[in-house]
């Protein structure tokens, strides 16, 4: 059944039916999430196995061997933690490789590129007889995850009618969440197998790879990409395709529009400084300061001790890996559903109180009850488990997928891939300065690193009531008219764009 949407309630936005082509492009793409999720979630338990690290780090097996460790300061070394960090250094470059190729060659290609890398990456990883080869495959897996995360977002967000682009996007961060699930599971079995455990481990990323190589030869190029590259009748045939319905013309025009205006912009980067391009760029980068700063990776790194510490024994680990990432997996389902219904604001402002109050709630038993040695006792415990549970959740529905739906969404064509890219990147830098600061940061801070993440979730928290507008059911090249222009601080920036113009026109 074709629907007309209507949101905001004003100007009637395209026809569009779901169709399962879209579907099946949607699934194939998200394999791109899913190698990205497996990357995050293996490398700890990777750098964890004794025979990986006789291998390749044999002066940090020796040490770790003796060291006494308490609650707060674990064992950390900055070369271990360069390993695991080494892949978002090199997403952060390769994004903007990945930019130029999504603008001069597609998306499709784009993804095409990341599954090659991820496969390279794989074997020389999976293979590594020594750190150069080890390293090597480490930065090529990161190429991919650069590749992979600038291409598959933009893609998702061009291919899905506007009125479902947000849960089909959250499909990105739904198959991020299952890689570091399956990642958690593998990581505990592979640790019993000796001495190649680690080979298996990360191997496993070449099934993901493969998919996404072969998916990439048979899904769609967006009609958005084709008509950029003056491929107009392939794009109108292919907008027909996944929309499911005749009367694409409207949608149509609005594509050509963006991309007339698009063709006039020579340096996408320079045109992204300007001050019409500030609302979604601020936004952009903000949000993957804000994501990484809710401590996400630090809560899903601590769960384990904290899992111990309730009394589960030498399962702890698999069973904080398991129940963690799986509320990781089912939350998200909860992001999908509504975020085209309630709308990214709502889950925004929602979330962060609901984070803030957890966050608060394990500070304070932590700082209260948990001795530098000592072990809370249980009930403490307990509820401490119960609140990362709940703290997980939030943050599957909200700050997770919506770091990447808003930024794929707001940037009109001129700047979507540019804009992107920088979004990529800062998340990527952001997550490496987590991963290298976080075991220093516990150690200084101890349980203080609980309140330190909650000030930045009333920060962010401030941010999205005041300077994130609503992007629900708005189509992608629309955003300009109706979420910038109207928006009561963004607006400012918008109007001096028209002034601009006025000006040019008049001087002429
Ligand atoms: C973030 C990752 C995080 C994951 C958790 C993603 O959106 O970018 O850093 O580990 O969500 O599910």
């Amino acid at each position: 059944m074709a629907v007309v949407v209507t949101s905001n309630g004003n100007a009637p936005a395209f026809e569009a039916k779901m169709t399962v082509y879209v579907f099946v492009c949607v699934m194939i793409a998200a394999f791109g999430g899913l190698i990205f999720g497996y990357d995050i979630g293996i490398s700890g338990g990777v750098t964890a196995m004794d025979d990986f690290l006789k291998e390749f780090f044999p002066a940090v097996w020796e040490k770790k061997k003796h060291v006494h460790e308490n609650n707060y300061c674990k064992y950390d070394n900055q070369f271990l933690q360069l390993f695991t960090s080494s892949l978002y250094l090199a997403a952060l470059v390769a994004s903007f490789f990945a930019s130029a190729t999504c603008s001069k060659l597609g998306r499709k290609p784009t993804m095409q590129f990341a599954s090659i890398f991820f496969l390279i990456g794989v074997g020389l990883t999976a293979g590594a007889v020594n750190l150069v080869m080890l390293i090597i495959g480490r930065i090529l897996l990161g190429f991919g995850v650069g590749f992979g995360n600038q291409a598959v977002p933009l893609f998702l967000s061009e291919i899905a009618p506007a009125h479902l682009r947000g849960g089909l996007n959250i499909i990105f961060q739904l198959m991020v969440t299952i890689g570091i699930l399956i990642a958690n599971i593998v990581n505990y079995f592979t640790a019993t197998v000796h001495p190649y455990g680690w080979r298996i481990a990360l191997g496993g990323a070449g099934i993901p790879a493969v998919i996404l190589l072969f998916g990439s030869l048979i899904i769609i190029e967006t009609p958005t990409s084709l008509i950029e590259r003056n491929k107009n009748e392939e794009g109108k045939e292919a907008l027909r395709k996944i929309r499911g319905v005749e009367n694409i013309n409207d949608e149509y025009e609005t594509i050509v529009h963006a991309c007339d205006i698009a063709s006039q912009v020579k340096d996408p980067y320079r045109k992204l400084l300007k001050p019409a391009s500030r609302p979604p760029f601020i936004i952009g980068m903000l949000l993957q300061l804000f994501q990484q700063f809710t401590g996400i990776n630090a809560i899903m790194f601590y769960a384990p001790v904290l899992f111990q510490t309730v009394g589960f024994g030498s399962d702890a680990a698999l069973l904080s890996a398991v129940v963690t990432g799986t509320i990781n997996v089912l939350s998200t389902f909860v992001g999908i559903y509504l975020v085209d219904k309630t709308g990214r604001r709502f889950l925004l402002l929602q979330s962060s109180v609901h984070m803030l109050i957890c966050q608060l709630i394990i500070g304070i038993i932590l700082a209260k009850d948990l001795g530098t040695t000592g072990t809370l006792g249980k009930p403490q415990a307990l509820v401490v488990v119960i609140f990362v549970c709940v703290y997980v959740m939030g943050f599957a529905w909200s700050w997770g997928p919506l770091g990447w739906l808003i930024p794929s969404e707001t940037f009109p064509l001129e700047t979507r891939s540019a804009g992107f890219a920088v979004a990529v990147s800062c998340n990527m830098f952001f997550t490496f300065v987590i991963a290298q600061a976080f075991l220093s940061m516990l150690c200084g801070m101890r349980s203080g690193i609980f309140f330190f993440f909650s000030a930045w979730i009333i920060v962010m928290g401030l941010f999205a009531m005041f300077f994130i507008p609503e992007t629900k059911g708005v189509a992608i090249d629309d955003m300009r008219e109706r979420v910038w222009k109207p928006h009561w601080f963004w607006k400012r920036y918008m109007l001096a764009e028209d002034d601009h113009h006025d000006l040019e026109k008049r001087t002429d």
